[in-house]
């Protein structure tokens, strides 16, 4: 071989290496392109050196492009993606501590409402004998919520600051409709609680049964990593910018939000406003109102407000809060794990339901795609608005979300109805994301000593307040839940009965709720082969040619117990764990 033939081999090899990678990296070269290429090829062992060397550049150039092409889909996507970060807040409180007054009053500052609208809700709020309630009226849109004066449904709007979009939620504080409360918090990252410094109001929010307390407590168990507490209503009378008035709420408020599992130092900042006159919301207060204070305004506050990033590309979950018809089935909720695009496949839990995306939409835009951390309404196919409830799951299909009726959990019981005991038997009221659902404790498994957090040894047949106890936890219907070391936002749960949160707790991360999980079965139905074998052949029909991934959803739902009735199906579905899929475990 002389240099020439050499050098001309080198340059295939090389086109060839880069045809191949090229070709893993993407799947947008086709067919044409390579056979141009070739063409080439052939076409340079007729030229001299240096057009052969030339030849061998351009085509090097050209893959290049198309490598890169690979990549283009990628990039549109990204550059859809708003380039501000995206935040949830949800405004927190007892009752009439001025949080749709500071919702609405954030809207007028940042924009989003002129002066005559404010004008009319004056008028408004006047005709109903509400004067002072016209800056809420913005935030309450509803006729029972403006006559009354209380919010009762969550409020949704969104603003923005120079580095961030945000998605106020602003909740009621009357304990009546604690349950849309959570719903509220449920998708939010960081809370503003909202605390009134008039007179009395302060006392009555803060003592027990107030809202305060108990806000802050669900705050804190429905994952809202990060508090403002906004020391609202500054200019009342009663108060006029006192600093011992701030002073006394803040000393008071801290070792309480300590006891609430807030880290003080880092998780929390205090700071005074008066949301209905709007001060020190976007622009510092002045020192002539208020000489003593200097740190931020709210939206600065707001602003650096920091939260543990989401993975993209984790498994998808979205429980949806709410649902209509609109040229398909929208759903709404926050994207909790993974990314969503349009013509995604997908599937809705715990009903299985296969489902196709038709459209997804980040506040009124229609966008590509939306990743964790997002509050998006999706248009679906394939599943009827009513066979959707709130509570369930828009899931990945490799990896759906668990749905169980029985599960171990650790609780802390916080305060008993009467102080009674809390035993097996024990009924309440289950919240977790957006599912509302009755539930029973069926067993005590362990008692856990607070101090040493270590389980304690004796039997475990009741507990009182302040205990932390492991149980067996049932309920009716099927509910989509994860482990609280998988997924700590849809891991964490509240019990509250009688309209009283008595418990909150997070799964316990020693007990696998795999164990629970089979196809639709509980732990106590493990063994029904029939249905298991329906459920395999759905799945398989579902998925079509990626029949690998049911391995995947085998090994990730099957109870040990079913595992001999499952793998049979498996093998008559003719399926074979990918290489890369996490393998197929057999039955211990
Ligand atoms: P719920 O939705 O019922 O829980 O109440 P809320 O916390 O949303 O309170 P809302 O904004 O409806 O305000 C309750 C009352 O407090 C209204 O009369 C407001 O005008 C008054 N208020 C709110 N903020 C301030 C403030 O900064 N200063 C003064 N003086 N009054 C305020
Ligand atoms: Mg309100």
């Amino acid at each position: 071989m002389d240099i020439d033939e050499k050098k001309m081999v080198d340059i295939e090899e090389e086109i060839r290496s880069l045809q191949l990678d090229s070709g893993d990296a993407t799947e947008m070269i086709d067919e044409t392109a390579q056979h141009e290429e070739l063409e080439k090829v052939d076409k340079m062992e007729e030229d001299s050196k240096e057009e052969v060397h030339n030849q061998a550049v351009e085509v090097e150039k050209k893959v290049k492009e198309k490598e890169n092409s690979a990549l283009d889909e990628e990039a549109t996507f990204e550059k859809e993606l708003p380039k501000k970060r995206h935040l949830n807040v949800v405004f927190i409180g007892h009752v009439d501590a001025g949080k749709s007054t500071t919702g609405g009053q954030i809207l007028f500052l940042s924009g989003q409402v002129d002066d005559r609208t404010i004008q009319k809700y004056e008028k408004e709020a006047k005709d109903k004998s509400r004067e002072s309630w016209y800056m809420a009226y913005i935030m309450d849109t509803n006729e029972e919520e403006r006559v009354k004066g209380k919010t009762v449904e969550v409020g949704r709007a969104h603003f923005e600051t120079e580095m961030t979009r945000f998605t106020i939620l602003d909740a009621p504080g009357h304990k009546s409709y604690v349950p849309n409360m959570i719903s509220g918090a449920s998708q939010a990252d960081v809370g503003v609680l909202v605390i009134s410094a008039r007179k009395g109001e302060f006392e009555t929010g803060y003592e027990r049964g107030g809202q305060t307390r108990e806000h802050v407590q669900l705050a804190k168990t429905l994952g809202v990593s990060k508090l403002l507490v906004v020391v609202n209503k500054m200019d009342d009378p009663t108060v006029n910018w006192s600093k011992e008035r701030y002073d006394e709420i803040e000393s008071k408020m801290t070792p309480f939000l300590k006891a609430s599992g807030y880290n003080v130092k880092k998780d929390v900042q205090f700071l005074p406003i008066s949301g209905l006159i709007g001060t020190n919301m976007k622009t510092r207060v002045d020192k002539s109102v208020c000489s003593w204070w200097g740190g931020p305004c709210l939206f600065e506050a707001l602003d650096a407000t920091e939260i543990p990033q989401r993975d993209p590309k984790g498994p998808f979950r979205m429980p949806i809060i709410d649902k209509f018809k609109d040229m398909g089935t929208v759903v709404m909720g926050k994207v909790e794990s993974g990314s969503v695009r349009e013509g995604d496949s997908m599937v809705v839990m715990p009903n299985k339901a296969h489902v196709k995306v038709l459209a997804v939409f980040c506040d009124e835009d229609k966008v590509k795609r939306a990743g964790p951390g997002e509050n998006v309404r999706v248009r679906l196919s394939g599943v009827e608005e009513e066979d959707i409830l709130s509570g369930f799951v828009l899931s990945s299909i490799s990896r759906p979300i668990p749905s169980v009726s029985e599960f171990e959990a650790q609780l802390q019981i916080l305060e008993l109805v009467d102080n009674a005991i809390f035993t097996a038997g024990y009924k309440a009221v289950l919240h977790i994301h957006a599912v509302v659902e009755e539930c029973e404790i069926v067993e005590l498994l362990q008692q856990i000593d607070p101090k040493t957090k270590k389980p304690m040894k004796r039997k475990v047949l009741f507990v009182k307040n302040g205990a932390i106890v492991v149980c067996r936890v049932q309920v009716n219907n099927l509910i989509c839940i994860e482990k609280f070391s998988d997924f700590p936002q849809l891991g964490r749960f509240t019990l509250r009965t009688e309209g009283k949160t008595v418990a909150h707790k997070r799964q316990a991360e020693s007990v696998g709720l795999q164990c629970y999980i089979s196809w639709q079965h509980d732990r106590r139905d493990t063994t029904t082969a029939p249905s298991l074998e329906t459920r395999a052949t759905e799945v398989g029909s579902a998925i079509g040619d990626r029949r690998s991934e049911i391995g995947l959803i085998g090994s990730e739902l099957a109870t040990p117990t079913a595992w001999p009735q499952i793998l049979p199906c498996l093998r008559h579905l003719d399926v074979l764990p990918r290489p890369s899929a996490p393998p197929l475990r057999p039955p211990s």
